[in-house]
């Protein structure tokens, strides 16, 4: 199906949280990127040709950086990147003004920073769209290519579900919960106490999933928290920027770790996702991770498409593009 006018108001807009789109956003963003997956490279050279993307990173990136760089290569356009000794969002120069200052120079600006507040700041201030490329608070290209990795596996997303193990506080589970709850997805995390979603997340999330029927709710037990699951999902223990927690982390976050008998316990289709990088024997087991049921790598693959999808989304009025 070709693009309505509600897939156009997309254009121009920022993406700093899973939130930030409706659950039918989401829908033209996963059906854009299934479109671009196979598309004839030819075809895709046009859509962002003379188009400039800014990729400022803070902390270090694989996935993120490489992706949006490839992705903007394919779609005709150009992407340049600052690291984090030019540029740090609030430090040298207010978010405001450099916010400001960049609008004038590129089309659209990924960011990878720290807190979440000058980031907020900072696309507030922007004239062009601005994308969280990570936060503390939140990693939404992430949450989108894990989506479409279900999606392409299970042929659906509604109904499913899905269990969160680990540190549960963290950016990767907070956008991944949020946009399995908006797809239908019911999500249950398993995680100690010190690292459980805060009650006030718990109540967003419960509130997220309420009009498509699933539901959240937290386990102290993995065992629990996997029971007859249809994903079992992990991220690293400690976070970046958070490095001086590692040791506490670890001893808090040993018994979660994704092992075969966990997975065992989850449904026999289960799929094993992880964002990367991982540290093997850490949060999961080599034999997971390398094993039959799991799906990593498409992940870090559907990051490509999907921010292709949404760069797309953001900077044109999709006409004439397939987003179903
Ligand atoms: N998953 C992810 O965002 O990877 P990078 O940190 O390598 O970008
Ligand atoms: N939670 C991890 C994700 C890395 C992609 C971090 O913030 O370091």
């Amino acid at each position: 199906m070709l693009a309505t006018v509600a897939d156009a108001a997309l254009r121009g807009r920022s993406v700093l949280t899973v939130v930030d789109l409706s659950p039918s956003e989401i829908g033209t963003v996963l059906g854009l990127a299934g479109h671009l997956k196979s598309a004839r490279a030819a075809d895709q050279l046009p859509l962002l040709r003379g188009k400039t993307l800014g990729m400022l990173f803070e902390k270090p990136s694989l996935r993120t950086r490489v992706s949006f760089e490839v992705g903007m290569t394919q779609l005709g356009g150009h992407a340049l990147i600052a690291h984090g000794s030019d540029f740090m969002v609030g430090s040298r120069e207010s978010p405001e003004d450099a916010a400001r200052v960049l609008s004038r120079y590129v089309d659209a600006i990924v960011v990878r920073t720290h807190a979440h507040e000058p980031l907020r700041r900072f696309a507030t201030a922007a004239t062009v769209p601005v994308i969280n490329g990570l936060s503390a608070a939140a990693h939404p290209c992430q949450a989108l290519a894990d989506l479409l990795t279900i999606k392409d596996r299970f042929d659906t997303l509604a109904g499913l579900r899905l269990a969160y193990v680990g540190d549960s506080r963290n950016n990767v589970a907070a956008s991944l919960a949020e946009a399995a709850l908006m797809s239908g997805i019911s999500v249950t995390f398993g995680c100690p106490p010190t690292h459980r979603p805060s009650e006030a997340f718990l109540t967003h999330l419960q509130q997220l999933g309420k009009p498509h029927g699933a539901t959240v709710r937290a386990f102290t037990s993995a065992i629990r928290a996997v029971r007859d699951v249809d994903v079992v999902y992990t991220d690293i223990w400690t976070s970046m920027g958070e490095e001086h927690l590692a040791e506490r982390n670890a001893a808090a976050l040993l018994p979660y770790r994704v092992t075969a008998e966990l997975m065992a316990t989850a449904a026999r289709h289960a799929l094993f996702m992880h964002c990367l990088p991982a540290h093997r024997e850490q949060e999961v087991a080599s034999e997971v991770i390398d094993g039959p049921q799991s799906v990593v790598f498409d992940q870090a693959e559907n990051r490509l498409h999907v921010q292709k999808a949404l760069l797309v989304a953001l900077l044109t009025d999709l006409r004439g593009i397939p987003t179903q």
